[in-house]
C-alpha cells in the first residue's frame, strides 16, 4: 500500500471539534459529534475510492494502552492509526510490568516517554481516561472505561445509522438489555439525544438504571411492546463479567423476552436495523438468523468504526497541533 497527501484532509465546510481528549460524549456538542461523524464519512470515502495510506500522522507516535480485554476496539483503532501513517505502540496488560506491580499511571507515563502523543485507553474503571488526561501531556482517547463511557463505539453507531438512513433526527433507537452495566447505552444516549433521536431503553427492570429518564430517554419492559415503533435495535451485551448477582431469572427467560429472533423481526417494521456493539452472544441476545440476516449491520458497525477512529486521531492531533481549546 503506498502513501498519499494529494487527498483533502477533510470536509471544508461545517462545523470542527477542537477537542484536546475524547474522553466521553457527554461533553460533546451536536456540532463537535457531527464533525468527527462528517470526518469519518470523508475518510471513509477516501478509503472506498482507493486503498492508499494517507500521511496526515507521519511521525506521530499512537498508544494503545489495552488494560482490558478487545477485539474490535484495539485493532480498530491501530489499523486507524496505521492507515494515517503513525507508529504505533500496541500494550496489553497481560505480560506487562504491571503484574510487577507498576501502576496504571506510571505504565502510561513510560509510554509517553517514548514519544506518545495521542493515548487510547480502556479500562476497566470508570473515570480512568479522566485520570489519566490530567496527568499526562498526550491527548487521551477514551476506549471503554468500566460502565462509564464508549465514546467511539457510540459514534461508530451514529455513523452506521447516519450512513443508512440520512439522520438520526426524528429516529425511533432502542436500547436493549443490560443497561445497568453498559458503557456502550450511556454513550449512545448521550450521542442519539444530542443528534435528535428518540431513544427507548429495553430491559428487566434490574438492568435498568434508576432515574434513567432524567436523560431524556423513554423505559420499557417489554421489547415486543416497543419493537414496532422502532427504527433500530442496538442489541447489548449481556454484561456477565460486570454482573455481582442474579438480575434475572434464567437466560432462556432474558431470552424469551428480549432476545432478537425471526418471529420478532416479522412484526418490527420492515426496515427494522439491528445494530449489536459486539462481541454479540449468539442465541441470547439474538439468533443466528438475525444476527447474519438482511436487517444486520453489526459488520458494517465494524467497518465503520476504522473510519471513525480515524476521524478521530486525526481531529485530535490536528486540534492539538493549532493549540485546541478542549
Ligand atoms: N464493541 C467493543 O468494544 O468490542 P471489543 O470489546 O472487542 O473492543
Amino acid at each position: 500500500m503506498s502513501t498519499t497527501s494529494d487527498d483533502p484532509p477533510g470536509p471544508p465546510d461545517g462545523p470542527v471539534w477542537t477537542g484536546e481528549h475524547l474522553l466521553g460524549l457527554e461533553d460533546l456538542s451536536a456540532g463537535e459529534i457531527t464533525a468527527i461523524l462528517d470526518q469519518a464519512a470523508e475518510f471513509k470515502r477516501l478509503s472506498l475510492e482507493n486503498n492508499k495510506k494517507l500521511d496526515l500522522l507521519d511521525g506521530v507516535v499512537v498508544a494503545n494502552l489495552f488494560f482490558e480485554p478487545s477485539t474490535r476496539t484495539r485493532t480498530s483503532f491501530s489499523l486507524a492509526a496505521k492507515r494515517l501513517s503513525a507508529d504505533t505502540i500496541d500494550f496489553t496488560s497481560s505480560g506487562s510490568s504491571l503484574s510487577k506491580g507498576e501502576t496504571f499511571i506510571d505504565t502510561a507515563r513510560n509510554i509517553e516517554a517514548m514519544g506518545a502523543t495521542l493515548v487510547v485507553v480502556r479500562h476497566r474503571s470508570p473515570g480512568a481516561p479522566h485520570q489519566l488526561a490530567r496527568r499526562i501531556n498526550a491527548a487521551v482517547l477514551n476506549a471503554g472505561d468500566g460502565t462509564h463511557e464508549h465514546p467511539t463505539q457510540a459514534l461508530l453507531d451514529l455513523f452506521t445509522i447516519r450512513e443508512k438512513r440520512g439522520s438520526l433526527e426524528g429516529l425511533t433507537v432502542t436500547l436493549v438489555g443490560d443497561i445497568l452495566h453498559s458503557r456502550v447505552a450511556r454513550s449512545n444516549i448521550w450521542g442519539l439525544k444530542k443528534l435528535g433521536a428518540r431513544v427507548i431503553v429495553c430491559g428487566p427492570s434490574t438492568l435498568i438504571p434508576p432515574r434513567i429518564e432524567e436523560l431524556g430517554v423513554e423505559v420499557a419492559h417489554r421489547l415486543d411492546d416497543v419493537l414496532g415503533e422502532t427504527d433500530c435495535v442496538n442489541l447489548l451485551r449481556i454484561q456477565f463479567e460486570r454482573q455481582r448477582g442474579a438480575f434475572f431469572p434464567s437466560i432462556r427467560e432474558y431470552t424469551h423476552f428480549y432476545g432478537m429472533n425471526s418471529e420478532r423481526l416479522k412484526a418490527a417494521r420492515p426496515d427494522v436495523m439491528i445494530l449489536a456493539p459486539g462481541p454479540i452472544n449468539r442465541g441470547i441476545e439474538l439468533t443466528q438468523e438475525v444476527a447474519d440476516g438482511p436487517h444486520s449491520v453489526i459488520l458494517d458497525q465494524v467497518t465503520n468504526g476504522l473510519a471513525v477512529r480515524m476521524a478521530c486521531l486525526y481531529l485530535l492531533h490536528r486540534s492539538r497541533a493549532a493549540g485546541g481549546s478542549g
